[in-house]
């Protein structure tokens, strides 16, 4: 039987493609450059495709689904996050689409708690001022930042991400408080304060962290209005999507130390983010690093595969978004 045809839409980690290749024909990306739609069409067509293996980076939606062969079967996505998907045009055309939760949730958490603690010991002036030759010796008021234990985190967003960050705040002796959809059961909130409404949530949050995915409920979010019911002070962790956060606004204040500190990961329009963050000192900027560790990338590689290979061989994939 001729084997099926799947199209990588960027470089996976060379074990995650050595298994696509060993399962289907494989179209590739070897400049790892990020393909337009027509790009994409026509590498679909020529290799009559069953499956993208698509990566943040590339939107599917309408217009393009309508461009695809009708040999597509499925779209899986390398991430827990789908904004870049059109789910329900998938399922109107019949594709499944899938995603890679779990794996990621302990590489991101961890993210998430090195810009908290970077951001609240300013960490990126320490490494500048090392760096730059700049450092005249110890002193006792020398980049003082503040300490989390005893502090309260409000959570934005209390899925699998949110829970883990809790966990590890726990043990820095954080108190948490949270707004999610829907409240969790006792056993998972451990404790952590509930909001009903996520302006509640914010003015108990000394520090914010934000891990709702984004959508139209949550684009915008964090803007001059909410920015102002925070403790003053306070510091914003984003390792969810930078499209939460009104740049302008979240700048404004940390230039005028209403928010004291950020620690970011994700900005909207990456890579080119708002050059207003770059010259901010009290601002600690990662490239959306969340889940880049050897093994996380491996799993999600190999979860994209697995819901891939169910769903051309007629099962049910593991993880489908419709
Ligand atoms: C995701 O999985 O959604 C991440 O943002 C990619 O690292």
């Amino acid at each position: 039987m001729a084997r099926q045809s799947i199209l990588l839409t960027r470089r996976l980690p060379p074990q995650v493609e050595a298994r696509a290749r060993a399962s289907y024909d494989v179209i590739d990306n070897p400049d790892d450059r990020i393909l337009t739609p027509q790009e994409l069409r026509e590498r679909a067509h020529n290799g009559k495709v069953a499956a993208l293996l698509v990566c943040t980076s590339e939107k599917v939606d309408e217009a393009l689904l309508a461009q695809l062969p009708d040999s597509l079967k499925a779209v899986a996505t390398f991430s827990v996050g789908y904004d870049h998907i059109d789910v329900a045009a998938c399922k109107a055309r019949g594709i499944m689409a899938t995603n890679t939760p779990d794996v990621l949730t302990d590489s991101t958490a961890d993210i998430a708690m090195l810009l908290l603690l970077g951001a609240a010991r300013r960490a990126y002036e320490g490494d500048r001022l090392v760096r730059a030759g700049e450092w005249k010796g110890w002193h006792t008021m020398m980049l003082l930042g503040v300490q989390p234990g005893g502090k309260r985190l409000g959570i934005f967003g209390m899925g699998r991400i949110g829970q883990a960050v809790a966990q590890r705040a726990r043990a820095f002796g954080m108190r948490i408080h949270y707004h999610n959809r829907s409240r969790l059961a006792p056993e998972l909130e451990a404790g952590a304060e509930y909001h009903a409404s996520p302006e509640s949530l914010l003015r108990v949050s000394d520090f914010l962290c934000l891990n709702a995915p984004s959508s139209p409920a949550t684009r915008g979010f964090l803007n001059s209005e909410r920015i102002a019911l925070l403790p003053e002070g306070a510091i914003v962790v984003n390792t969810a999507r930078g499209d939460l956060v009104v740049d302008d606004d979240l700048i404004a204040a940390l230039q005028s130390g209403r928010v004291r500190a950020a620690g970011l990961d994700v900005f909207a329009n990456e890579p080119a983010l708002h050059p207003g963050y770059a010259g901010l000192p009290n601002t600690l900027l990662l490239p959306h690093l969340g889940s880049a560790t050897i093994e996380t990338r491996d799993a999600m590689g190999f979860t994209a595969l697995d819901n891939i290979d169910a769903v051309l061989a007629g099962r049910a994939a593991p993880n489908p978004l419709w």
